[in-house]
């Protein structure tokens, strides 16, 4: 797809700006456990499209807080994403060799290591929220950002999705329980992103917040549904990971369920739905505007 210029210039600064945070709190790959830390990079470091960091950056922009007070945000969520990659992709759960274009971590390492990578690198997030100095918030916004990400990754967030899809692999379940599993698996971790820029600019209060979760819901689902859609019809190089896993492994999915054409539908809607609560936002807002289209047109 063809993005706006101006949304290229943003997504690339976003970039640029959370992966220098994440190599900043990444210990170097000589520092003792050097094998864990040279796997935790190359699990975080890699050629990632940082949505997450960038949904952070864009609320906080949304609500007028500067991007520089934003990267802790936008590094922890994406320190969450990593690791929650490094285990999707264990032969104990998804079973993939491929990942943002090269081996996963535990074919590049060793399946030990990798479960360690991911188990440091969910601590590691909430360090940054905790000891983050270009926050600029209260404690007690901290502590909420801190409440905020670990409700969203844990049992009753995006563990527990993971579960809910371990549980579906191989069985019939209705619309109503897929939605419940992406609502959960990757919908509350994408939440938690906007919800952490929204607090990270200290306007955790402000009554637009709800229409940015409102938002925040619509998008997390649309990109679940849209990546199932790329497991489907997407290329392995583009992809940067194995299309055809979700079939071959009997996994939950909407084309599965609704088939091909209805979940991209689908996943449209959603992103019309999600640009309907952005209606009082002026041209702050742009950015969230772009990235929901980018998140349903986009290849990889
Ligand atoms: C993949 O996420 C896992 C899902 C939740 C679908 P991304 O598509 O954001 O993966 P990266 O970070 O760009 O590699
Ligand atoms: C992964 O969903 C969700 C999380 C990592 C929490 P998928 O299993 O569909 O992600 P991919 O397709 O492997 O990236
Ligand atoms: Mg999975
Ligand atoms: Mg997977
Ligand atoms: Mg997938």
């Amino acid at each position: 797809m063809t993005l706006d210029p101006e949304f290229q210039v943003f997504l690339g600064d976003c970039r640029v700006r959370v992966e220098r945070a994440l190599d900043r709190w990444l210990p170097t790959e000589k520092t003792q456990p050097t094998r864990l830390h040279s796997a935790m990079r190359y699990a975080t470091l890699g050629d990632g499209k940082r949505v997450r960091p960038v949904l952070a950056y864009a609320a906080g922009q949304a609500l007028g807080t500067a991007t520089e007070y934003l990267d802790g945000a936008a590094c922890a969520v994406e320190l969450i994403h990593a690791y929650s990659l490094v285990h999707d992709d264990l032969p104990a759960m998804d079973d993939d060799d491929l990942r943002r274009g090269r081996a996963t971590c535990h074919r590049a390492y060793d399946e030990p290591t990798a479960i360690l990578v991911g188990d440091a690198l969910q601590t590691l997030a909430f360090r940054v929220l905790c000891e983050d100095e270009d926050l600029r918030i209260d404690a007690a916004d901290r502590l909420r950002m801190i409440a905020e990400l670990a409700r969203a990754t844990g049992s009753r967030g995006m563990a527990g999705g993971q579960a809910l899809d371990i549980e579906a692999t191989g069985r019939e379940i209705d619309l109503a329980q897929l939605e419940n599993l992406h609502i959960h698996k990757t919908g509350a971790l994408i939440l938690a992103s906007v919800r952490l820029g929204a607090l990270a600019a200290g306007v955790g209060k402000d009554p637009r917040v709800a229409n940015l979760e409102r938002y925040a819901k619509c998008v997390g689902l649309a990109f679940q549904v849209h990546d199932d859609v790329l497991d489907v019809e997407g290329e392995t190089a583009t992809l940067g990971k194995t299309r055809g896993k979700d079939a071959a492994a009997d996994k939950a999915t909407y084309p599965s369920l609704i088939g091909l054409e209805a979940a991209r539908e689908m996943a449209s809607q959603l992103v019309e739905d999600a640009l309907g609560n952005l209606a009082d936002f002026d041209a702050a807002a742009d950015p969230l505007r772009q990235i929901a289209r980018y998140i349903v047109g986009r290849r990889r």
